[in-house]
């Protein structure tokens, strides 16, 4: 039997010998994905896909494709059609779990910065503007016992929630499903509409997956509703806001500041008015990126590639 063929789309953090000793291995070693043209070539000759969010994983090339099993780096995955690999039935395997903590660490560290306005005070340093200490230099809200509303309460919403008891906040959360009342007891947050949680919040941070009915959530009737003192925090997903609405929003006032790690599209455009904003922190999608934990997604992302290659159930599986 000919050896088993893989393809990964970038180097990853981890020693690649147990996945060796399954399959011959090919990895892409450019700084850019690799262009959509390459993937579907490439798809037409191997067995395993190691993929990260950045690929397009599109009904055309899993059609095409001859592999067994698809694995992606991330625990998100709104760049796989999954009803066309499921269709077909390639196993598509994700990374949960492992980047919840760092994901919400993340949160809570541009929930900070913005409200302690750290990218500011940073820049204004450099500039040489520090002349003395100013009674009403950069002042920003208290943390400690604000309103934090979080939307979209899986496992890394309910990790900030966690982080939010140590600041005595009040929380509100907005799901889909309603948590248990031991669950909402032991938390101590109270379920509300996104509406409701909009007007009292004021912190506002957001945790949902990307899909058809999150897609630009944020748009400009949600941003009237909320404070004009409110700051908006994204580690989910960019296109759960629309870009011209934050604009809109940041640049008038309707809110005080906002720190995104996620954009639409990725990475942001050069020209992008929201870059002018000094109200709006901006950072390059690393909210999973420790050490430690981008190993373990790494490490799960090439278990579940072994295991479709080898036709066992994957361990952290995605198809319905
Ligand atoms: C994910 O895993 O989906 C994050 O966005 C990247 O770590």
């Amino acid at each position: 039997m000919s050896q088993a063929k893989v393809f990964i789309t970038r180097r990853l953090p981890v020693e690649l010998e147990q996945l060796r000793s399954h399959a011959w291995v090919e990895v892409w070693t450019e700084r850019q994905p690799p262009p959509y043209e390459v993937l579907l070539e490439k798809v037409k000759e191997i067995d395993g896909l190691l993929c990260l969010l950045t690929d397009r994983i599109d009904r055309q090339l899993i059609e095409l494709g001859t592999f067994k099993v698809i694995s992606q780096m991330a625990v998100g995955y709104d760049n796989i059609d999954i009803a066309a690999a499921t269709a077909r039935q390639i196993p598509v395997g994700n990374t949960p779990g492992v980047l919840t903590d760092a994901t919400a660490d993340f949160a809570w560290a541009l929930l900070m910065a913005a409200a302690r306005r750290v990218v500011e005070a940073d820049r204004f340093t450099r500039a040489s503007l520090w002349q003395t200490w100013e009674p009403d230099l950069l002042l920003g809200p208290n943390v400690t016992g604000a309103t934090l509303g979080i939307v979209g309460f899986g496992r890394i919403g309910q990790a900030v929630a966690r982080r939010a008891k140590g600041f005595e906040m009040k929380i509100l959360y907005t799901s889909k499903h309603r948590c248990n009342p031991e669950l909402e007891q032991s938390l101590g947050i109270e379920f509300a509409t996104l509406e409701y949680l909009l007007q009292e919040s004021d912190f506002v941070t957001l945790h949902t997956p990307f899909a058809e009915d999150t897609n630009h959530l944020f748009s400009d009737r949600q941003f009237q509703l909320m404070k004009p003192s409110a700051i908006l925090i994204n580690t989910a997903r960019g296109s759960v806001i629309n870009p011209d609405s934050l604009y809109r929003a940041l640049s008038s006032g309707q809110i005080a500041a906002a720190a995104v790690d996620v954009t639409e599209p990725e990475p942001i455009p050069t020209d992008s008015s929201l870059l002018t904003l000094d109200n709006l922190i901006i950072t390059p999608h690393i909210g999973s990126a420790s050490r430690q934990t981008r190993s373990k997604m790494a490490a799960i992302a090439i278990a579940n590639l072994i295991a479709g290659l080898t036709g066992d159930r994957l361990p952290y599986c995605v198809n319905p």
